[in-house]
C-alpha cells in the first residue's frame, strides 16, 4: 500500500522540526556503524542518564536541511523499487552535479560516500609496483586499504603547522607513485593549502611522473574560510591524472545517506566508474543529493553557523591554554597537553564524545568536530574542567 508523505509523518509520530531524540539516534548509528566497518574503534560508554553530546565524527549536527528531508520522505513510496526503476536516477545526480561545474555526466562518478571513489581509487591506480603516498595523520580509509593489502605505503607526516608537508610528498610522488591522496582541508588536522601551492605540486608531480594520479579529497570544501584556497576541481576538469573527491556527508547534513561524488576528466573518472558498483546509492540519497544542489542557501547558512561556533570553540580552547591548530573545517585539532584517550574518557564521563586518537599525535592532541553552538557551549565548559589539572605540552611531536 502506497504510503503518503502525510501518512509516513503520522507513522513515525513526528512532524517537523524533527526532535532532538530523532537527530541523536541517527548520530549514534553513523557512529556505531563506522566503528563496525572499520574494527578499530574503544568508545568510552555514556554513564546512564547523561545527555551526550557527540562531537567525535565531524557530522552536521542539524543533519540535512528542509528540502532534503522532504525529498527524503517523499521517496518512502518508492522503496520498493531498483534506483534504475526510479526518479530521479543517478544519472540525473551526475547531471546535476556535472551541471554546476558546467561540465558533462562522464566527468562526474557517483560513489555510496566518497569512501567509494576513495577505494576504487586504489584499486584502479595502485599495485605492488606502483605504491600510494599519503600523510600522516590524514583521512586513512586509502591507508587502511594499502595496508590490509600490503601495497607500498608512503606516509609523509605533517608539518610543524599541521599542514600537509608538500615537498616530501612531491618528492615520494614522483618516484612513480601510482596514486597520491590530497586530503585539503586535511582531516584530522584541519588544516588547508592554498590554490597556487596545490596547483604548483599536480605540475611538478605531472611533469616528473605523468602516470601518477593525483586524489584531491575536498570533503570539507563548504567549511574553508581561508582566502588562499580554492577548489582543485576546476584543475581536475583540464588535468589528466587528477581526480576530486566530494562527499555529501559534511555540510550537506548526509552522512547516513552515503553519498559521495568523484570528479575530473572523462578518461580519469572512467577508470573509476567501471569499478562502481551497481545500484551504490539508494532512492533515498538521490533524491535528498539532488534536491540539496538546488538549495544553495542550506549551504551558505550551514558554513556561517559552523564558522561562528567554530571561532566559538577555538577562542575558548585557547582561553584555557589549549592549543588549536588553523581549522578550516568542521572540527578541530587542539593540543590538550595530554593523552587524547586521557581527555576523551574524563570528558565522556560528561556525555561528551571526543574523536579517537590520531598517531602519531595521541600522546598530545584531540579532534574535536563541532557541534551546535549549545552543545559547544556545554562542551567547552566541561573541557575546562577536565582541562583544569594544568600539564606541560610537549608541542607537535615532529621528529618524534
Ligand atoms: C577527508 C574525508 N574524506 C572522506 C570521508 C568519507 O566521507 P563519506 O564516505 O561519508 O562521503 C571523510 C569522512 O569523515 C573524510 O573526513
Amino acid at each position: 500500500m502506497p504510503v503518503s508523505r502525510r501518512g509516513f509523518l503520522r507513522l513515525i509520530g513526528d512532524e517537523p522540526p524533527l526532535s532532538g531524540a530523532f537527530l541523536s539516534a541517527r548520530g549514534l548509528e553513523a557512529h556505531l556503524a563506522e566503528g563496525q566497518t572499520q574494527g578499530q574503534r574503544t568508545r568510552p560508554l555514556l554513564p546512564p542518564g547523561v545527555d551526550e553530546i557527540r562531537i567525535s565524527s565531524n557530522e552536521n549536527p542539524l543533519g540535512p536541511g528542509r528540502v532534503a528531508l522532504d525529498a527524503i520522505l517523499g521517496k518512502f513510496p518508492e522503496a520498493g523499487r531498483y534506483p534504475f526503476n526510479s526518479t530521479p536516477s543517478e544519472n540525473d545526480l551526475a547531471s546535476a552535479i556535472a551541471a554546476k561545474y558546467g561540465v558533462k555526466p562522464e566527468n562526474v562518478v557517483i560513489g555510496a560516500g566518497s569512501q567509494e571513489i576513495l577505494k576504487n581509487a586504489m584499486r584502479a591506480f595502485v599495485t605492488p609496483a606502483r605504491g600510494f603516498v599519503t600523510a600522516l595523520p590524514t583521512f586513512e580509509n586509502c591507508t587502511g586499504f594499502a595496508k590490509k593489502y600490503t601495497l607500498p605505503l608512503t606516509e609523509v607526516k605533517v608539518d610543524s603547522a599541521f599542514r600537509l608537508d608538500v615537498e616530501p610528498m612531491i618528492d615520494a610522488a614522483v618516484k612513480g607513485a601510482g596514486l597520491v591522496f590530497f586530503n585539503n582541508p586535511n582531516n584530522p588536522t584541519a588544516t588547508v593549502h592554498g590554490a597556487k601551492t596545490v596547483t604548483d605540486m599536480v605540475e611538478r608531480i605531472r611533469r616528473a611522473s605523468p602516470d601518477t594520479v593525483i586524489l584531491i579529497d575536498e570533503a570539507y570544501h563548504d567549511y574553508v574560510t581561508d582566502p588562499s584556497y580554492q577548489t582543485a576541481v576546476p584543475l581536475a576538469l583540464s588535468t589528466p591524472n587528477v581526480i576530486v573527491a566530494r562527499t555529501f556527508s559534511k555540510a550537506y547534513g548526509m552522512a547516513g545517506m552515503r553519498i559521495g561524488y568523484g570528479i575530473g576528466m572523462a578518461d580519469s573518472v572512467k577508470k573509476l566508474a567501471i569499478l562502481k558498483m551497481p545500484y551504490n546509492v539508494s532512492v533515498f540519497g538521490l533524491a535528498a543529493a539532488i534536491a540539496s544542489l538546488n538549495d544553495p542557501q542550506h549551504i551558505e547558512d550551514e558554513r556561517r553557523r559552523n564558522t561562528e561556533v567554530r571561532a566559538f570553540t577555538v577562542k575558548a580552547l585557547q582561553e584555557m591554554g589549549a592549543k588549536p591548530a588553523d581549522s578550516q573545517g568542521n572540527f578541530i585539532f587542539v593540543d590538550v597537553g595530554r593523552p587524547a584517550k586521557d581527555f576523551r574518557d574524563a570528558c565522556a564521563k560528561s556525555g561528551v564524545m571526543v574523536g579517537r586518537d590520531f598517531p602519531p599525535f595521541e600522546k598530545t592532541h584531540c579532534r574535536i568536530s563541532i557541534g551546535t553552538m549549545e552543545e559547544m557551549q556545554k562542551a567547552t565548559a566541561v573541557f575546562r574542567t577536565v582541562l583544569r589539572v594544568t600539564t606541560t605540552s610537549t608541542g607537535n611531536g615532529k621528529g618524534r
